[in-house]
Order: structure tokens, then sequence, then C-alpha cells
């Protein structure tokens, strides 16, 4: 059956990078004979411009039709000076909720060709970085109670026994495909959530005797990352833990500009995005990098539509891409050839087609 796909181009690049990808899952269509149907969906900052508010009744709705979600990024300076609940991001944090998305996982691979692009030094990288950061996505602090009045505000940090196991148990799942190897986050020392979160957690791993298991608070986790990353396999944490550690692992791989994401919930239908943000002070200018938006098209065949083979293709064509030595401007280094955004994304589809 034709999948259908909504796509959310959002702010800043996310019109380009978005276009990107549609360029590269039209060459896959024709190599693999499959038929995609793509709506299209307003939602952050236009949606605002467009309606009033950042993720309009009916856009949820075309969400909740489709088979899947592909988001460029949403935010940019014009509308900063909203209040929180009005605000493009907003729209992120409602998608995921109404959605029921409460995994987030984050692949953090530094590509061998981009083994120059780490601000850390070839001897602290070792043989590499590959981790997957399982991020929670619906609970925690993002949701809990606050309230700002003049002189006090708070957040509240707040998870249930069923939210962690959800989420532990996609995390061991995920490394049950990889190293066999997850480390749970947390700050077991201070907060009461996460003492629930580490018995949670411990206790679910007595069904995965297969994976090995350990604790590490965040901040150690913080400097564990930069200081021997290849410890790492699946890291599972809180949203904001998660939110804070996956940008850090970003950088070490290199550039943000490469990183895609899945948000998964119990069903099939997941969204899909790079876990970069809106860039509006590069939008239009035809450099952004859209491989992280492409590599999160092929995690969407792969996770929501088991499109093994296909994904494989993409990911390959980028490979291939890069190995003829074709760099967008946050991954240029000298002796490579500067290419802007869609030229990178043409380079890619028509590898595919090769
Ligand atoms: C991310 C982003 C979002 C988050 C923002 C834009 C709400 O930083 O997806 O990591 O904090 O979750
Ligand atoms: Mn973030």
């Amino acid at each position: 059956m034709k999948k259908r796909i909504a796509l959310i181009p959002g702010d800043g690049i996310g019109p380009e990078i978005v276009d990107g990808a549609v360029k590269v899952l039209d060459a896959l269509c024709d190599k693999f004979n499959h038929e995609f149907e793509y709506i299209t969906v307003d939602a952050g900052g236009v949606a605002i411009d467009k309606y009033g508010e950042p993720l309009p009744k009916e856009s949820l709705e075309k969400c909740l039709g489709s088979d899947s979600i592909l988001l460029g990024a949403v935010g940019g300076k014009k509308w900063d000076t909203l209040p929180a609940n009005l605000r493009p991001e907003r729209a992120l944090l409602a998608l995921r909720k109404e959605l029921n998305l409460f995994a987030n996982i984050r692949p953090a691979v530094l590509k061998k060709q981009l083994n120059s692009a780490s601000p850390l030094k070839n001897s602290v990288i070792g043989d590499g970085l590959d981790i997957v950061v399982v991020r929670e996505l619906t609970g925690g602090i993002y949701f809990g109670d606050r309230k700002r009045e003049s002189e006090t505000a708070y957040d509240t940090e707040r998870y249930s026994v069923a939210e962690i196991k959800r989420i532990a148990k996609v995390a061991f799942e995920t490394a049950r495909l990889r190293k066999r190897h997850v480390t749970s986050v947390d700050k077991a020392n201070i907060l009461a959530s996460s003492q629930l979160w580490r018995d949670v957690v411990s206790d679910l791993h007595k069904d995965y005797p297969d994976v090995e298991l350990n604790h590490m608070y965040v901040d150690n986790a913080a400097m564990q990352l930069v200081t021997r990353p290849s410890q790492f396999d699946v890291i599972v944490t809180s949203n904001m833990f998660g939110d804070i550690l996956s940008d850090l692992s970003s950088a070490i791989a290199g550039s943000i500009g490469m990183l895609p994401s899945a948000s998964l919930g119990d069903n099939t239908r997941g969204m899909y995005e790079p876990i970069h943000g809106s860039a509006p002070d590069i939008a239009g200018m035809d450099i952004a990098n859209p491989i992280a938006t492409i590599v999160s098209a092929a995690m969407m065949l792969e996770m929501s539509f088991g499109m093994t083979k296909e994904a494989k293709a993409i990911n390959n064509a980028i490979d291939a891409v890069l190995d003829a030595g074709y760099r967008t401007a946050d991954i240029y280094s000298e002796g490579t050839t500067k290419t802007g955004t869609v030229k990178m994304a043409n380079l890619i589809a028509k590898e595919i087609l090769k």
C-alpha cells in the first residue's frame, strides 16, 4: 500500500533540507518501484504567522492521518519574544505528546570520512564514535508542573514506573542489535526521580541478561563522553539529560548537520527529523547540510516502513558522495569540494539511481 508521509518543512533552513530529502526519496521510489504520497503540514513559526498558533488542529490531524512524519526544523528569532506556550517549539512538544512519541532515538556516528571534523583529538576518538542516545521524550521536566511568579518559578521532574520501563525496554532492545551495552544516565545521588529511574532500569535488566548495564551520573557522563567516548554503546536517559547529552554527542561526531533522529511510540508511526535547529542565519542561502534530514528519511524507511534495503541504499549513497570528496560548508576541509544544499541532495539522489 502507498505510504502517506506528512512533511513538515517548518522554519529557517527547514524547507530546503526537506526538499533535499524528498528528492532523495523520489530517486528511491524510481529505483525500488515504490510510491509515496506526500502531504505538506504547517507547523512552527510558519503556522504562527498563518494561523496564529504553532500547531493548528488541522496540522495535527494531518499528522495523525499519516503513516509517518518527516520534519525539517522549527523556530527562529522572529518568534523568540512570544510567551512559551505560543512559540514554534511548542509545535514539536505538542506533536511528541499527542502522537505519544515517547522514545527518541539519536544515533551519533563519526563517519571515517569526517574524522578531522570532530573537535576531539584522534587519540581520544580512538576507534571512532558510534553511540545511540535513547532519550525519553514525553515526560520529565519538559511536561511537569511549572509556574512562573514574580519572585520565584519552578519546573517539575516527575517520572512513573511505566514511563521509565517503556523507554528502558527500547534501550535494551536497541542494544541487542548492537554491542549489547546500555549506560543509564541519571542524577540518583540527588534526585528522587532518578532514584526511581535507576531502580526500574535495574529491575528490567533482569529480562536482558545478555546486555551489560551500567549506571552513570549525568555530570560524569558528560565528562566521559568527551574523554573516553568509545566506552559507550547505548545511552538511555531522561528527556532533559537526553536533550543535553545528544547535542554533546553530535558535536563529537563532527557536525550537528549530519545527525538524524527518530521519535517513536507504540505503533509504527514515527516522527523523523535532524537533531539540529532551523539555523535562520543561513536560511535560503543554499549552504545548509541536508544530510541529517536525508538520514532521518532513511531511518523512517527502516523503522516505520520496514524498508531495510532502501534505507541502506540511502546510507551507501551518502558514503559514496562523501568518499568522492563533496562537503557542505559545515563539514568542509581543505582538499574537499564545497557543495551547496541542492547539489548535495542531487548528488545523493543520483548516486542512488546509479
Ligand atoms: C531537540 C530540541 C527541542 C528539545 C526544542 C526545540 C524544544 O532542542 O529536539 O532536541 O528541547 O527537545
Ligand atoms: Mn535539543
